[in-house]
């Protein structure tokens, strides 16, 4: 039998990779205008790391990781997500010793061992954005409005913005309090997975899919009822500076990331339509994590998007995109010397940039022709003998459907001509 990738995997064929190389391409671009620097760390990682960091009460880590002895008996997990990634890296490099904020960004795979269903894979990519050293509810509005502005660059529609405040150490312990008296009488009801949560993590029942435990926690004290002044007063300015930015958002009161290392600021970023998994962004602020992974006390905001849900959220917003980084013209050729002449004159074209193709199977006109139109490319160049003999090439238009014939010596200037007109 035929080996397959592994479940949760996909191959990215060209026709779709170029999809994502002009989604890298933005994010670099909107990033170096933001002021974030590329950093780029281990795809695995010791284990330790994402037990301390992202907690062991939340299903990442109990149930989705991908872990591993290798040979020198070390347990080692392949990363689940880039933010304690980050902070490890923050702190083994010693960035907090320089100026701060650091403002850093990746693109790369990240690996749950998750149920596949559309829009939910075992190896995702992640493009994330993590600032550190800095506690401003100023930094929070600008991670966010960096989200906001990409997403408008890319034509998204249907977009809503979530934002929250989880409270911070020192009034997470009241809403903790209050949520278990509040569920108390129903705790048998809850399902497994929240009853093993009421002790450690109430709050994460808050997020539960089951249909009882929503039910259960309707009506259920929010963090944002017990915000300490601090807290309350961060999370009001993060408002007035994200209105003042003109992003439109929604405070959801509810929202709970599947993290434990976030404090004050949670935000998430829902599209409607694109399949069971609507998330398409989501992160927060998380002040205690690099001391956690052994740092200096440091705060930090970031959030990580998935790049497959933001693809799918193009494609239902701008329907089928053109084949980028197609030939843009097509020499048909036909005969030897033809041949010959017309890869001489690709051969020049590419040389100076110009996305060209010449059939390389000697194939009929039509067949050549209909290629071209495969292709999507915009002109098709007809060179025959007769062509050759005349000194002449025949230009046609696929947009248009006309021709030209233009002397073979003029051919070159005029399809760079045509081609810079065309906004390239
Ligand atoms: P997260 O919410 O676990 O946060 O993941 C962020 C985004 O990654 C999700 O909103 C979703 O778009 C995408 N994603 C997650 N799991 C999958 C999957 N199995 N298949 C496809 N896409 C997926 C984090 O990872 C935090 N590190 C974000 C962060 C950065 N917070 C602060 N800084």
């Amino acid at each position: 039998m035929a080996i397959q990738r592994p479940k949760g995997t996909q191959d990215l064929l060209p026709g779709v990779v170029e999809q994502w190389q002009d989604l890298e391409e933005q994010i670099r671009k909107i990033c170096k205008e933001y002021g974030y620097q590329e950093i780029r760390t281990p795809i695995f990682e010791a284990t330790e790391l994402f037990q301390r960091g992202v907690g062991e009460t939340t299903d990442i880590v109990n149930k989705e990781m991908y872990t591993f002895l290798d040979k020198g008996e070390r347990s080692i997990t392949l990363r689940p997500e880039g933010t304690a990634s980050v902070c490890r890296a923050y702190v083994e490099n010693k960035l907090h010793g320089g100026p701060q904020p650091v403002k850093l960004y990746y693109i790369g795979p990240m690996f749950r061992y998750e149920r596949p269903q559309s829009g939910r894979f075992r190896q995702f990519h992640q493009f994330g954005v993590e600032v550190l050293g800095v506690d401003k509810p100023m930094v929070d509005a600008e991670v966010i409005t960096l989200v906001w502005d990409l997403y408008s660059r890319l034509g998204l529609k249907g977009l809503e913005v979530h934002v929250n405040s989880v409270g911070c150490p020192s009034c997470r312990p009241e809403h903790k309090k209050k949520l278990q008296e509040f569920l108390a009488p129903r705790q048998e009801q809850l399902c497994k997975d929240c009853q093993s949560r009421f002790e450690k993590n109430p709050l994460r029942i808050l997020d539960c899919k089951n249909p009882t435990c929503q039910e259960i926690t309707q009506g259920a004290p929010t963090t944002l009822d017990t915000l300490c002044e601090e807290c309350a007063e961060h999370f009001k300015e993060l408002q007035s500076l994200l209105s003042a930015a003109e992003v439109v958002y929604k405070v959801n009161p509810r929202l709970v990331r599947g993290l434990d290392y976030y404090r004050k600021t949670a935000f998430e970023v829902l599209v409607e339509d694109i399949g069971a998994q609507s998330a398409i962004c989501g992160g927060g602020r998380y002040d205690g994590l690099v001391q956690e992974v052994g740092g200096p006390p440091t705060p930090g905001i970031g959030f990580a998007m998935g790049m497959e849900r933001v693809l799918a959220a193009r494609k239902l917003a701008q329907g089928e995109q053109e084949g980028e980084g197609k030939d843009y013209l097509l020499l048909v050729a036909l005969g030897d010397q033809a041949q010959r002449e017309g890869f001489a004159i690709v051969s020049r074209l590419r040389k100076q940039g110009m996305p060209a193709g010449i059939d390389l199977l000697g194939r009929s006109l039509k067949a050549q022709l209909k290629a071209a139109d495969r292709v999507q490319a915009h002109y098709a160049a007809i060179l025959g003998e007769e062509e050759l003999h005349k000194g002449i090439i025949i230009l046609r238009d696929l947009r248009l459907g006309e021709q030209v014939e233009l002397p073979l010596q003029d051919f070159e200037e005029v399809v760079w001509k045509r081609y810079k007109e065309d906004g390239n």
